[in-house]
């Protein structure tokens, strides 16, 4: 991740090229190597190298802490409504942060609806179920929709132009420009408050770039290197991720769904909620949570309208 250097504490771009020239390109890198080494390599003061190392080992999480730590850091995690009860209490109360959040479903089943309300809800106060803070928006399909920000906003009553003016939107032209992105939003994210990340979506450039069995191996190490970076952002910054994926044909399930999350094992394992969405009659739509650690898998209904997404009233 040699992008990422500057996202540490202490670290300018003069600091961050004199460590590049001497080959620590990563932040791994300057977690695990002996300070002395680092200093005869590139004449950075000791003490500043120290600073250095502590902010990479917070970055990747790599020193031991105590249950009490981890605790500590968990009630730090705060939920961001999606603006329906039903599937807020499906997944426990909302999305999560410090965690990647994944929507699986097939065409029109509600994914990049969820993401365009998520965008808005995740700036509301605390108090409103929000997550107080702004929104990076990854467009792979060029189906971000600022028009549909305007109408959902202005419908929930809130300054559709301030809530437009908090989501920076990037349309990735490729899986490399993604990754690209995704690098940057090391530095984008605490500079701009940024609470929210989505990533709509996280597979299809893979996919399409990627074809063939001699190459999947390849793609799958590539996405790998990417969730784990999303992971690692989800921490470090108390953020949520949002992160959508489509089905794919699977001939060989005899029973059940014949239509898997695409990305495999991989995308399975990064994510640390799994939702999958279908259509239901007209607007509504069915989420179910699957492959959760600890939330029920129990289908929920809402509904996509003007003002986003809301409960079925029936229920
Ligand atoms: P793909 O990206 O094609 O895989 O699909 P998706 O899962 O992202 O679907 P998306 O979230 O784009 O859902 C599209 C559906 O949302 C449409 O079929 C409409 O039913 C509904 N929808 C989209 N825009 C609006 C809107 O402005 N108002 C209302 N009421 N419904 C909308
Ligand atoms: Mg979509």
């Amino acid at each position: 991740m040699s992008e990422d250097l500057e996202s540490l504490d202490g670290i300018g771009s003069s600091i961050a090229s004199k460590l590049r020239a001497a080959g620590y390109t990563t932040i791994e890198a300057l977690a695990v190597t002996p300070p002395g080494e680092i200093m005869e390599k590139t004449n950075i003061g000791f003490n500043t190298i120290l600073k250095i190392q502590k902010a990479a080992r917070d970055m990747i999480s790599a020193d031991f802490k105590t249950a009490k730590e981890f605790y500590e850091k968990r009630k730090n995690m705060r939920r961001c409504t999606t603006g329906s009860k039903r599937l807020d209490e499906a997944l426990g109360g909302g999305v999560e942060t410090q965690a990647l959040t994944e929507f699986i479903g097939e065409y029109g089943s509600g994914k990049t609806q969820l993401c365009l309300m998520l965008s808005v809800t995740a700036q509301l106060p605390f108090g409103e179920g929000g997550l107080n803070g702004n929104v990076a928006f990854i467009d792979t399909e060029g189906t971000f929709m600022p028009e549909r920000i305007y109408q959902i906003s202005s419908s929930r009553g809130m300054d559709p132009e301030a809530v437009a003016n908090n989501i920076l939107v990037a349309r990735a032209y490729n899986s490399s420009h993604q990754c690209l992105l995704i690098d940057r939003l090391f530095t984008l994210v605490p500079e701009n408050n940024i609470k929210l990340v989505v990533i709509d979506s996280m597979i299809s450039h893979f996919r399409g770039e990627y074809v063939g069995r001699e190459n999947l191996a390849e793609r799958q190490q590539k996405l790998n290197q990417y969730l784990h970076k999303l992971i690692r952002l989800s921490e470090a910054y108390n953020i949520a991720v949002v992160l959508t994926n489509q089905v794919q044909a699977n001939p060989t399930a005899f029973f059940g769904d014949p239509n898997a999350p695409a990305g495999g094992n991989v995308m399975a394992h990064a994510c640390t909620h799994r939702v999958f969405l279908r259509k239901g009659s007209k607007n509504v739509r069915v989420a179910r949570v699957i492959d959760s650690p600890y939330l029920p898998e129990i289908p929920v209904r809402f509904k996509i309208t003007e003002k986003g997404i809301e409960d079925v009233e029936e229920d």
